[in-house]
C-alpha cells in the first residue's frame, strides 16, 4: 500500500513568529529565565516572569493595551506596566517592570 499523497492536501499556516507584533495586539514573550518582555505597539516593557503574590508566570500574562496594565493568570493581580503597582487583586506588593527605550543596550 502505498503512501498517502500530501501534496493535495491542505497547505499548513505558517507558524506565527513569537517576537512579531501583529496585528497591534500585545505580544508577551520570555526574555530569559527571570523577565517577560511585553510589547504594546511601539512600546516594550521587561517585567518579573514571576508574580509577586505566588509566582504566576507572567508569560502567560493577559495585557490591556489601552491601560497598560498586564494581569497575572494565576489569581489575576493586575499590574501597571508603567510603575509596576498593584492595582487589584490579592497582592499590594509591586511588580518589577521597566520600559526599554532605545537609550538602554540590549540584553
Ligand atoms: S500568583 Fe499572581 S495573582 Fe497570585
Amino acid at each position: 500500500m502505498a503512501a498517502p499523497d500530501r501534496a493535495d492536501g491542505p497547505v499548513p499556516a505558517p507558524a506565527r513568529p513569537r517576537t512579531a507584533v501583529t496585528d497591534g495586539a500585545p505580544v508577551v514573550e520570555a526574555a530569559g529565565e527571570d523577565e517577560v518582555r511585553v510589547r504594546v505597539g511601539e512600546r516594550e516593557f521587561l517585567v518579573s516572569a514571576a508574580c509577586p503574590h505566588r509566582r504566576g508566570r507572567l508569560v502567560f500574562a493577559r495585557v490591556n493595551e489601552a491601560r497598560l496594565r498586564i494581569t497575572c493568570p494565576l489569581h489575576h493581580s493586575s499590574f501597571d506596566l508603567l510603575t509596576g503597582a498593584a492595582l487589584s487583586g490579592p497582592t499590594e506588593r509591586p511588580l518589577c517592570v521597566r520600559e526599554v527605550t532605545g537609550d538602554q543596550p540590549p540584553r
